[in-house]
């Protein structure tokens, strides 16, 4: 399995755990966030990771900013990418096995190093279970093709 990993400037240290921790499993992490304390905006790690999973280049990815928030939004309007926000494993197992989730993101200045430790194993561990969540997660990707919907008109 090889995954991609992004960050801003306020989520180094937790990135740089959360790489070391799948690496020791055995995972390719490919780091295209910031090492540095100084300013950097999170859209950038958010955009090289969005394209590297859309492009099928690795097979997940994995942001952390302040609150995720900012960084998840920004690779959401990447085509093809479904990046769950979360702070909690449920929501980020159910990513996986409802929506599909292709990359998780979650904030340094939110949880602690054990929960996401845990985020990113239960969403690891997960797998889609097609079905009734393929048709619905079909629909979101009518959305982001057409800006449209069918089944709401
Ligand atoms: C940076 O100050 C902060 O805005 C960023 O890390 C993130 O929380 C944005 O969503």
């Amino acid at each position: 399995m090889k995954l991609a990993i992004g960050n801003d400037h306020v989520a180094v240290e937790m990135k740089n755990t959360i790489k070391a921790y799948l690496e020791a499993k055995g995972i390719e992490v490919i780091n295209v966030g910031t090492d540095k304390s100084e300013s950097y905006s999170y859209a950038i790690s958010a955009y090289k990771v969005g394209k590297l999973v859309a492009s099928g280049e690795v097979d997940g990815g994995i942001l952390i900013c302040g609150t995720g928030v900012g960084i998840g939004i920004a690779a959401n309007k990447i085509d093809g990418i479904r990046c769950c926000i979360c702070s909690e494993p449920y929501s980020a197992k159910l990513s996986k096995q409802h929506n599909n989730s292709n990359v998780i993101a979650f904030g340094a200045r939110v949880i602690g190093i054990e929960m996401a430790k845990m985020i990113v194993d239960e969403w690891l561990g997960a797998e889609f279970e097609g079905g009734r969540h393929a048709v619905r997660v079909g629909m979101i990707m009518e959305i982001q093709d057409t800006q449209e919907l069918e089944a709401a008109k």
